[in-house]
């Protein structure tokens, strides 16, 4: 079921043109991507989890090792929020574009999965994955565990395991990166959905593709504070109504059914 089409101002469907013609499309999303699925995001003044907890508490390496249990149980939370969302129109229009452009790289700072139960075929997981559960000593993602103690420990080694995530001060996946560096500097139109932008490196990811000219979009309900550039245009607005909007200036044909 979809909702009435958005009507998408001149220079967004201009941007429309652009996606159609595209050589490679790259994006990068942000947690506002999975706002409309119900996920809460970092940095909202109110209902952000960084408004409500210390990430300090919860998300570096030495707050696991103070307390694992708490740091173990606060992401069976989110990952119970995780899997009782479900992907959104914006996740379905980024499923869509990969099929409609010749070349398509999907990166995401977020760990909830959704892009790839929308029907995205590969997406390269900057900060990992909370569905995911990797042992802490030993690195291997470890598929299932015996429930007990709180954290579980690894069936092969004993050590407590923990949610396969990136936390602060951790290096990233350097496929991952890799691949966001080497499209960003490829591509030729580059999309930042959802991000506030403010965690590096991810956050210098749109502005390597400023830097060799490709045509940059902002999709962000409220894109205060993000760099701009002379090649860089911001729609200001909701994820899910302005992607498949998008999609569908750009493709009319396929109409914007979601
Ligand atoms: P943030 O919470 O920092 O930013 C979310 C962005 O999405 C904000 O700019 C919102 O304005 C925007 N937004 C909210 N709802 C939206 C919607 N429906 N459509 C479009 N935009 C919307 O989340 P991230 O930028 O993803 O990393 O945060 C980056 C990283 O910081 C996360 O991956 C996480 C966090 O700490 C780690 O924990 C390592």
């Amino acid at each position: 079921m979809t909702g009435p089409a958005v009507r998408l101002p001149p220079e967004a469907r201009a941007f429309g043109e652009r996606l159609r013609t595209a050589r490679h499309v790259a994006v990068l999303t942000g947690a506002g991507v999975s706002a409309e699925s119900g996920i809460p995001t970092f940095r909202e003044a109110l209902t952000g989890l960084w408004a409500r907890y210390r990430p300090e508490d919860l998300a570096t390496p030495a707050a696991f090792a103070r307390h694992p249990e708490i740091v173990w149980q606060w992401y069976a939370w989110r990952r119970e929020i995780v899997q009782r969302a479900s992907p959104n129109p914006g996740h379905r229009a980024l499923a869509r574009l990969e099929r409609l452009v010749p070349r398509f790289t999907l990166v995401t700072q977020n760990v909830d999965g959704l892009h790839q139960r929308a029907g995205s075929a590969r997406v390269y997981e900057l900060h990992g994955n909370l569905l995911r559960t990797r042992c802490s000593q030993e690195g291997v993602v470890v598929p299932r565990w015996v429930e007990g103690p709180v954290p579980p420990r690894c069936p092969r080694c004993g050590a407590p395991l923990r949610p396969d995530v990136v936390w602060f001060g951790e290096v990233l996946p350097a496929d991952a990166l890799e691949a966001a560096w080497a499209a960003a500097a490829a591509c030729d139109v580059f999309l930042s959905v959802g991000t506030s932008n403010l965690v590096e490196p991810a956050a210098s990811i749109p502005w390597i593709a400023a830097s060799q000219g490709a045509a940059v979009l902002i999709v962000n309900t409220t894109p205060e504070g993000q760099r701009c550039g002379p090649t860089v245009q911001v729609l200001v607005g909701r994820a899910g109504e302005l992607l498949p909007a998008l999609v569908a200036a750009a493709w009319p044909e396929t109409g914007t059914a979601d």
